[in-house]
């Protein structure tokens, strides 16, 4: 849905012109899994999959949120009743993102949005990191609070951990507010810096496909949960501040100490072997080897189902039948247990590689799956 449609749905609703649009995007991450709550690193790029918000300014304390996607009157909320873990609902993200920039001290007095996505929902593509940013900046904008993206990312992820109750890191937030067209970011998620690196698929006869499964298993957020438990057990048991700080030459001699404990040992490997899997297909990028990451992605992908036991036999799917029709790489990306996986490969292959995923799908008594091009996209910004 473009601009024009959604402040043309704001006037229908609320009778008045907005004062602006805003326009987030969804993400993939290409390398780096489960590592930006152990202050590792990660390499997320936008979607041309939006969420698109018309605003206007209050003054009156009250907030009212409505979306194009969800039938019905919008829901009205003071901002002085805001408190954490009170909304289940969608509306939770945006009424967090308020809860969580007036706690921060910021003078939000109110607001009407309406808003419409084309991110997918459930499908591990962040379309609630696209929800939290556009309504972040849009506020940023209109009272003018001049925060940089990488501030409103933290925001945002305090609005989804502490307000929605998702403990979730800060790369989705921070793809969604900071990423570049034609980039993928590299993001240090210990003191958040960045670097924008080239990714220029097309040019290099290269495309790289999202295949999103269809499927959530249940217990995700529970298991999410738990995976970050033993993840910080592991660092407790190894005495640093994250598993960041376990070096990849140091692996096996951390491992050694963690003899018993078959699990942690299993998450740490995982962290520890991405980091460095990241570190790789940086430095592939930045000297224009986009073909040699290829075996990396796929590699990861092993690691997220055997050691960190995330993935699901859709994604395996997925990822045995894409290699299997001669992708250079695939994996599943973001948090797992359903959702998307991605699959690098030469453009002229797209056409046989989705077909044959397809049939596997068909095959095995499963949905369809979705099959779409990822393209590099920009990220938040105002569009009116
Ligand atoms: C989800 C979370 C992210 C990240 C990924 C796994 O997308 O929101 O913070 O932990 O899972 O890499």
């Amino acid at each position: 849905m473009g601009a024009l449609e959604v402040r043309e749905g704001f006037t229908e609703l609320y009778d008045a012109e907005p004062e602006g649009v805003w326009a987030a995007p969804g993400r993939v991450n290409l390398i780096g899994e489960h590592t930006d709550y152990n202050d590792g690193f990660v390499m997320p790029f936008a979607l041309p999959h939006v969420t698109t918000a018309a605003v206007a300014r209050r003054d009156d304390g009250v907030l009212r949120l409505h979306s194009a996607d969800v039938p019905g009157a919008p829901v009205e909320l003071r901002v002085d009743d805001l408190a954490p873990e009170s909304d289940r609902n969608w509306t939770g993200y945006p009424a967090g993102v308020v809860w969580a920039l007036r706690e921060a001290g910021h003078e939000v007095t109110g607001a009407d949005v309406h808003l419409a996505s084309t991110v997918p929902t459930g499908a591990g593509l962040s379309s609630s990191a696209a929800l939290e940013v556009v309504v972040a900046l849009a506020l940023n904008d209109l009272y003018a609070l001049g925060l940089k993206g990488w501030q409103l990312a933290r925001l945002c992820q305090r609005a989804e951990n502490v307000y929605v109750g998702a403990p979730t890191g800060i790369m989705d937030q921070t793809a969604s507010a900071c990423c570049e067209s034609g980039h993928a970011l590299f993001l240090d998620t210990r003191d958040l810096s960045q670097r924008q690196i080239p990714f220029g698929l097309a040019s290099e006869g290269l495309c790289l496909l999202v295949v999103d499964t269809r499927v959530q298993h249940a217990h995700s957020g529970g298991e999410y949960g738990r995976r970050r438990a033993g993840c910080e057990k592991g660092a407790a048991l190894l005495g640093v501040d994250a598993l960041r700080d376990i070096p990849h030459d140091g692996l096996d001699v951390a491992l050694a100490g963690l003899a018993g404990e078959e699990e942690v040992a299993r998450l740490v490997r995982h962290v520890v072997t991405e980091d460095e899997r990241a570190e790789r297909v940086v430095s592939l990028l930045e000297s224009g080897d986009i073909r040699s990451i290829g075996p990396i992605l796929t590699e990861g992908h092993a690691s997220l189902r055997d050691d960190f036991r995330v993935s699901c036999p859709e994604l395996d799917l997925v990822v045995d039948t894409a290699l299997a029709s001669g992708a250079l790489g695939a994996r599943m990306t973001g948090g797992g247990f359903g959702g998307s996986a991605i699959v690098l490969t030469e453009s002229s292959d797209v056409p046989t590689l989705t077909q044959a995923i397809e049939q596997s799908f068909t095959d095995a008594g499963h949905r369809t799956p979705r099959v779409f091009e990822a393209v590099p996209s920009a990220g938040a910004r105002r569009l009116a």
